[in-house]
């Protein structure tokens, strides 16, 4: 059943229905997936209090994304198209191709003792046979945790421990433009370092490095794939846990983000042609990497649900080879639709800012380019409009909501775009302003973004084995809403503008990092007295990290080592992602006379935004140096 194509529903009516009516406006939605048994409730609380979408409903996520496809026409359609041109391979499977390949690693992941409520982690590049875990996952009954793989061993362990994995699935590398990153010695230093051991790890061999291999412990992936036989989709509660996502909060513990099985396939199913208005049979392509949310949702499960044709691209934006490289992937595989990141389309900005490699393609097929994972600025809007001439569609989500919470939702006819602004509330989502005190602010005034319980299907119902952080960290601060992080304002036609974070959460290159995090690290070097991290505009990635540090009275050490310590102690606990390049010695940090950094103004000074001197401050003139120290390295937007 389609419940949008043919309807001629406009936006505000189905917004003020699924406000109004919820549990009837999501109802109608559960009716468009394949369920085992229908759900008893459609919402409900659980023993803690938290909102739970249909209880009782039993499915599989795996069976949604796979086998239904093939008993209904689908077994000969293509379901993902592996793209690499980095190891020059375009690769084509259909459903039923696809679906075997699946229900056989979920027999061999059956075979390691793997079964229904298991967790098991995925640790690899964007390749095929990650795809085939998560899926394979999906199909026991076990919960997946996909860890990207520009992680260091560090955070690795930290999810390893959290997650307590039967079995580690890696591969032996990942490519970085030209780069073979070996992953079996990484994935090696996190089993060592971790608490948790899991019994096994699977090893895909790629051929361009060889892992070296604990006899018993790790096991080759083609070797599983031999021994196993396949096996059918085990039906779970719609309440039961498909993943656990972790992402970065405010300190150096992540938020290990539960999604479960019912609301998420209700939901993502909903959001594939409400919001970015597609069909069955549609060519869809998330150009993210797997171990993000938006590879969860919209490279693996929402296309796949649909029926569309996704595509699995293993490169960059540009130098794989060059800065054509997503026109050529549309214009080959007809893309319907492109979700990307600001900072791919600003990477290919900078290095074809005319558009040459563009005039090499013709994109037809294309008829909307969404953009998410940070704030999209107004310039690689209009660029991107003008070169692809299509709509582009700015749009907001986390990996806390798993599918988008403002957009523009196609699917109910195009709104008209108001850049800067990532559109209007998604069906579902009650997002309201709130001030200091939780009062709702009018238009235009900014303040916390917050959503209204419940949140719609799909979102988190809590954090891994920790309600109580799930409760403090999104719900404490205003009673009846889910704080989301972000500040911003509504403007007087209803249109959501998210200005940033108001915590210490940052956006590197569309990465979400802490810097909370790496102020922990920082702090944890012996010479250093205290430190502040905080996340810098940067023109290609929207923000990076730099730190300021105080150093302890009578440490020797010069600026430039200290600094070349703490930047390799970022790279290799987090990874070379977290782009940490520079970390300032300074006399003081400024700070409030009750001690609270002063994060804000170090920003605003880098960025060259005005700001005001708070009254509270302790020592003004630190001010000037931290000035002076940043204009004479040439850090920070103003000073380059
Ligand atoms: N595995 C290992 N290392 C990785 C990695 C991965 N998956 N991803 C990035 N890195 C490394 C890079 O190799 C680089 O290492 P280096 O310091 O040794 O050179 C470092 O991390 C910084 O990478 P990055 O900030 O990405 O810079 P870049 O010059 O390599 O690439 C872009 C710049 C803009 C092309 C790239 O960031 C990009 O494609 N961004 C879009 C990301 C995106 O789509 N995000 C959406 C998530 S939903
Ligand atoms: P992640 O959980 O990695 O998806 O990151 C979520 C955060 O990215 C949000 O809380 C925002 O701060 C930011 N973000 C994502 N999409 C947008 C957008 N379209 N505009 C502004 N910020 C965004």
């Amino acid at each position: 059943m389609e419940t949008i194509a043919n309807s001629s529903t406009t936006y505000t009516e189905a917004y003020n229905q699924s406000i109004n009516d919820p549990e009837g406006f999501w109802a109608e939605q559960a009716d468009d997936i394949a369920w085992y048994q229908k759900p008893e409730q459609i919402l409900s609380t659980d023993e803690n209090g938290f909102y739970r979408w249909f209880k009782g409903g039993k499915l599989n996520t795996a069976y949604l994304a796979l086998d239904y496809h093939v008993e209904n026409g689908r077994a000969d359609q293509t379901a993902l198209i592996y793209d690499s041109p980095v190891t020059d391979t375009v690769r084509k499977y259909t459903y039923r191709e696809f679906r075997d390949l699946v229900a056989r690693f979920a027999g061999g992941l059956q075979n390691l003792g793997v079964s229904k409520g298991d967790t098991v982690v995925i640790y690899m590049p964007v390749i095929p046979e990650a795809v085939i875990a998560m899926l394979a996952c999906a199909r026991l009954g076990a919960i997946h945790s996909v860890v990207f793989g520009g992680f260091a061993p560090h955070e690795l362990t930290v999810r390893i421990d959290d997650a307590k994995p039967k079995v580690v699935i890696s591969a032996s590398c990942g490519i970085e433009f030209d780069k073979h990153i070996p992953y079996k010695p990484l994935l090696d230093k996190a089993l060592n370092d971790s608490k948790h051991k899991p019994a096994h790890t699977i090893v895909l061999q790629r051929p361009y490095v060889v892992a070296a291999m604990q006899p018993g412990r790790d096991l080759d992936y083609m070797e599983v794939m031999q021994h196993a036989h396949p096996v059918d989709c085990v039906p779970v509660d719609a309440h039961d846990p498909l993943y656990i996502l972790y992402t970065s909060g405010t300190t150096g513990k992540p938020k290990g983000i539960v999604r479960d099985n019912g609301g998420h396939a209700v939901a993502l199913k909903y959001s594939m042609k409400a919001v970015y208005g597609v069909d069955p049979g549609d060519i869809f392509w998330a150009a993210s990497d797997v171990g993000w949310a938006v590879g969860h949702s919209y490279l693996v499960y929402a296309p796949l649900i649909h029926g569309c044709t996704t595509v699995l691209f293993e490169g960059k934006p540009v130098r794989t080879p060059d800065a054509g490289t997503f026109w050529r992937i549309i214009q080959e595989h007809e893309i319907k639709v492109l979700f990307t990141a600001p900072t791919a389309i600003r990477a290919i900005k900078k290095e074809d800012p005319d558009g040459k490699y563009k005039q090499k393609y013709n994109l037809p097929s294309l008829k909307y380019l969404f953009l998410a994972g940070e704030r999209c600025d107004v310039a690689t809007y209009y660029w991107a409009k003008d070169m692809l001439k299509v709509p582009v569609i700015d749009h907001w989500w986390q990996t806390e909501s798993g599918w988008p919470m403002v957009a523009n939702m196609v699917g109910y006819g195009l709104m008209p775009a108001k850049p800067g602004s990532a559109g209007k509330p998604v069906c579902g989502y009650k997002v309201e302003i709130l001030g200091e005190g939780g009062q709702v602010l009018i238009p235009a005034q900014e303040g916390y973004v917050a959503v209204k319980l419940p949140l719609p299907p799909g979102c988190l119902p809590t954090l891994w084995q920790d309600d109580e952080r799930f409760f403090k960290s999104y719900m404490e601060r205003f009673a009846g809403y889910y704080m989301t992080g972000d500040g911003g304002y509504i403007d007087e036609d209803g249109y959501v503008y998210i200005m940033g974070r108001i915590d210490d959460v940052i956006n590197v290159s569309g990465h979400r990092l802490s810097t909370g995090e790496m102020e922990e690290m920082v702090a944890s070097h012996t010479a250093v007295a205290e430190c502040a991290v905080v996340g810098i505009s940067d023109e290609l990635r929207g923000q990076r990290p730099i730190g300021l540090v105080v150093l302890k009275d009578g440490q020797t050490i010069s600026e430039s080592e200290i600094e070349q310590e703490l930047v390799s102690m970022i790279r290799e606990k987090i990874g070379a992602v977290a782009y940490f390049r520079n970390a300032l010695v300074v006399k003081r940090l400024p700070k409030t006379r009750s001690g609270k950094i002063l994060r804000k103004i170090i920003r605003n000074i880098a960025d060259g935004e005005h700001y005001a001197i708070p009254s509270t401050i302790d020592d003004p003139a630190i001010l000037t140096e931290i000035h002076n120290c940043l204009r004479d390295r040439g850090i920070g937007k103003a000073f380059i």
